[in-house]
C-alpha cells in the first residue's frame, strides 16, 4: 500500500500522508480501516470477507461504535476508512460518520456505491468525506456477474458521476485475477474519462470465498505487464493518476528499478519506504473488524492481536510495532533482499501460508520474474493500449483499501 505517484514524483506529499506518517512516528494509530459490518447487499465471487446479508454474531453495538470512533478523534492525526460488508447498510452509519466529522476525521468510505444518490453524495460532502473508494470490475456484464446482483455496474458509474459533480473524490478499486486481469485497462480508462483520481488494484486475496484460489492469482509476467503499464502512465506529462497497489509490495521496488532505469531519482520515495514500508503491518496502519476484533491486516480478519473491548487504540498499535521489530526470513530478510525494510513483503500472504507472520512471500514479484515464472504464459501486452489522459486533481488520497 504506497500511493506510487506521490512517493516517486516531484511535490510536497499531500498533507494526509504526512499526518500518518507523523502519526506512525508518534506511536499512534496512522490509517485504521474499520469495517463497521460484515452485512452487505452484494455477493462477490471473490470477496475475502465473505460478506452477505447477515451480520457477524457479535458485532459491536453502536454505543461501541461511537466510544470507538470518538477514541480516535481524540487521539488526533486522524484517519479511518469505514469499510465492510457494504459500511452504508449499518444502522448507524450516519451517526459514526457525524461524529467522526466533529474531531475534523479525514474519512474515506470504501462502498460498493449502490446506496449513493444526489442526497446521500451531498450528506457524505457535508460530513467531511474528501474520498469514496470503489469497485470496478470490468464491464457491465462482467461486473454485474461477479457481484452477483443485475444493473449494479449503472449504479456504480451513476453513483461516481454524482460523487465528482458533488466534489468527492473517488478512487477506483479492483481485485487483480485471472478472471478480471483482461479487464484492467478498461477499469483505469473509465477512471480516467470518470475523473476518479486514483486507482487501486490488490492482487487477489485466497480468502473468504476465494479461499483455495491460489491459481487464480495472475503470473509474475501478467502483474510485471500490468506495472509497466502503470509506469508508462507515471512518466506521461499529461496524466495524474495515482496508482495503489494491494498484497503486492514487491511492485514497489519493482517500479522503482524501472523508474530510475528511466531516469528518475527515486532516492526520497525509498528513503520515506525505510520508514512506513510498501507492507503496512506493523507500521501503525490496523484493521478493526465488525466485532470488534484489532488485526494487522483487513486481508486477514482471523489474525487478530486483541479486542478493541480490552485494548486502546495506543496499545494496539504498540502491540502491532512488535511485528514491525521483528525481520523477515528466508529470500525477505535483510541479508537476502535489498528491499527488506522498504518492502517487507506481504506479511499477511506469508502469515495465511505457513502461520508465521515472518516467513518470506512467496509471491514476490522480483523473485518470480527471476526465476521465469509465467513467461511461457506471457501476454502480447495487447490489453495494455495507452489511454487518453484526462486533467485529473493530483492525489491528496489517504487511500484506497479496505
Ligand atoms: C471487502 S470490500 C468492502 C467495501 C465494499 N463493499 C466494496 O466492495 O467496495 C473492499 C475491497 O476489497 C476487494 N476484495 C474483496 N475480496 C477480495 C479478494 N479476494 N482479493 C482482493 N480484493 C478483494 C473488493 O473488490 C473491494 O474493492
Ligand atoms: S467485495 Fe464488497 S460489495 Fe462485494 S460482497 Fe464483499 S463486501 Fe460486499
Ligand atoms: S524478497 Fe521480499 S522483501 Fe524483497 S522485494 Fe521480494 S517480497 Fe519484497
Amino acid at each position: 500500500m504506497a500511493h506510487v505517484r506521490s512517493l516517486f514524483f516531484e511535490g510536497p506529499l499531500s498533507e494526509v500522508e504526512n499526518k500518518a506518517l507523523t502519526a506512525y512516528k508518534l506511536g499512534r494509530p496512522s490509517d485504521v480501516i474499520w469495517n463497521i459490518t460484515n452485512r452487505c447487499n452484494l455477493l462477490c465471487d471473490h470477496c475475502y470477507m465473505a460478506a452477505d446479508g447477515h451480520a457477524l454474531p457479535d458485532q459491536i453495538s453502536d454505543e461501541e461504535t461511537i466510544e470507538l470512533i470518538t477514541q480516535r478523534g481524540e487521539l488526533g492525526e486522524p484517519l479511518v476508512f469505514l469499510s465492510g460488508g457494504e459500511p452504508m447498510m449499518r444502522r448507524n452509519f450516519w451517526e459514526i460518520l457525524e461524529t467522526a466529522h466533529s474531531y475534523g476525521m479525514h474519512v474515506t468510505v470504501s462502498t460498493n456505491a449502490t446506496l449513493i444518490d444526489r442526497e446521500a453524495a451531498k450528506r457524505l460532502k457535508a460530513n467531511g468525506v474528501d474520498w469514496i473508494a470503489t469497485s470496478l470490475y470490468g464491464p457491465p456484464h462482467f461486473h454485474d456477474a461477479m457481484v452477483g446482483v443485475p444493473g449494479t455496474h449503472a449504479k456504480v458509474i451513476e453513483a461516481i458521476k454524482i460523487l465528482r459533480e458533488e466534489g468527492v473524490g473517488v478512487a477506483l478499486k479492483s481485485a487483480v485475477s485471472k478472471d478480471t486481469l483482461p479487464f484492467i485497462p478498461h477499469i483505469i480508462a473509465k477512471a480516467k474519462e470518470l475523473d476518479a483520481q486514483l486507482v487501486y488494484l490488490c492482487d487477489l486475496i485466497t480468502s473468504g470465498r476465494s479461499e483455495g484460489e491460489e491459481d487464480a492469482r495472475v503470473t509474475a509476467q501478467q502483474w510485471k505487464e500490468l506495472a509497466d503499464f502503470i509506469l508508462e502512465d507515471l512518466l506521461d506529462p499529461e496524466s495524474k493518476t495515482e496508482y495503489d497497489v494491494g498484497a503486492l509490495p514487491s511492485v514497489i521496488p519493482y517500479l522503482a528499478e524501472r523508474l530510475k532505469e528511466r531516469g528518475v531519482d527515486v532516492s526520497n520515495g525509498l528513503a520515506r519506504l525505510e520508514v512506513v514500508s510498501a507492507c503496512p503491518v506493523g507500521k501503525g496502519h490496523m484493521n478493526i473488524n465488525s466485532e470488534g476484533g484489532i488485526m494487522p491486516c483487513q486481508f486477514a480478519q482471523d489474525w487478530t492481536i486483541g479486542s478493541i473491548r480490552e485494548l486502546t487504540l495506543t496499545e494496539a498499535v504498540q502491540e502491532l510495532y512488535k511485528l514491525d521489530q521483528q525481520e523477515a526470513k528466508g529470500i525477505c530478510a535483510p541479508e537476502a533482499c535489498e528491499y527488506s525494510r522498504i518492502c517487507r513483503g506481504c506479511r499477511t500472504k506469508a502469515w495465511q501460508a505457513t502461520g508465521d507472520a515472518m516467513y518470506e512471500d512467496d509471491t514476490c514479484l522480483l523473485m518470480r520474474l527471476k526465476k521465469g515464472e509465467g513467461a511461457e504464459a506471457a501476454g502480447d501486452g495487447g490489453h495494455y493500449e495507452r489511454m487518453p489522459t484526462s486533467a485529473a486533481a493530483p492525489c491528496v488520497a489517504p487511500g484506497a483499501c479496505g
